[in-house]
């Protein structure tokens, strides 16, 4: 299964539907506040892994039921809910699907396919419920259960192998040798400016100085390691915040919080203090 998913990954015949595809996603989620809801912004955290819970609970347990006497009702109840509760979970992993990159897109298709199939199985399961045929219910909802398992194993892979929608700049962090860094003389750091230092030599970071305070944020981007250190500062929504320049993601600078996706994850600030006029740094 692994070796076929990194087959996967390099299969480039699957760009021509992932591309259309995702130009049907980028077309019909337009309005970015709803892009970066579906992205988890408000949450500081991806929203697909949380909805998902909802659809794979119900579907578990009403495969528990099914094997119980006596649990046809509450079994299409919970048959009937995780249908449902799939359909915006699924919007939701579009959404963050359509800001992959190509190699991620493509396992994040097939992912995609598994999944449909299964709340498609899952849909003929509930309408055979619902018309009096528990058999063909059961072993739909069966069927349906074993295929999104396939659909979870292959997510977990894109996530996990992959690092689909996990902070991508956080093993940043993980290298940081413990101390104060010394990073810039306040003397000569310039005001409301993009500034990039290196700590240990090889982790980047980004200065910004607004009087007196100086944010120091992790630079590599936590949605694909874009430059933050080459994006622009903006003001969004009354807060100065850095742009990334490959996707557009936003982190506020005086806290790090991601305001506009594809991140759905916060940006690392790093703690800071002043040292004889040498602006320095450690880990949180
Ligand atoms: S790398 Fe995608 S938004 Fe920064």
């Amino acid at each position: 299964m692994r070796a076929l998913l990194t087959k996967v990954e390099q299969d480039s015949r699957l760009d021509r539907a992932g591309d259309r595809l995702q130009k049907v996603v980028l077309g019909t989620l337009r309005p970015r506040r709803l892009r970066d809801l579906l992205h988890g912004v408000t949450l500081g955290h991806p929203l697909h892994p949380a909805m998902v819970q909802v659809p794979v609970g119900a579907w578990i347990s009403a495969a528990v039921l099914d094997l119980m006497p006596g649990q046809r009702r509450p079994a299409t109840v919970l048959v009937g809910l995780g249908t449902v509760s799939a359909l915006p979970a699924a919007v939701a992993g579009l959404n963050d699907w359509a800001a992959l990159a190509r190699d991620q897109r493509r396992v994040g298709l097939v992912h995609a396919a598994a999944n449909t199939v299964g709340m498609t199985l899952y849909a003929g399961s509930l309408a055979a419920r619902l018309s009096g045929r528990h058999g063909m219910g059961r072993a739909l909802g069966f069927l349906g259960l074993s295929t999104v398992s396939l659909g979870a194993y292959i997510g977990g892979h894109l996530a996990y192998k992959q690092g689909a929608q996990v902070n991508q700049s956080i093993s940043e962090l993980h290298r940081m040798t413990d101390g104060w860094h010394s990073l810039a003389d306040m003397a000569t750091l310039p005001q409301r400016t993009l500034i990039t230092r290196e700590v240990d030599d090889d982790i980047s970071v980004i200065l910004y100085r607004h009087g007196d305070e100086v944010t120091v944020m992790l630079e590599r981007c936590p949605h694909q390691s874009g430059p933050l250190g080459e994006g622009e500062v903006q003001e969004i929504d009354g807060h100065a915040c850095v742009v990334c320049p490959w996707h557009g993601s936003a982190f506020r600078l005086n806290g790090g919080e991601v305001v506009q996706g594809p991140s759905g994850n916060d940006q690392q600030i790093l703690p800071t203090r002043i040292q004889n006029g040498v602006l320095q740094t450690r880990l949180p």
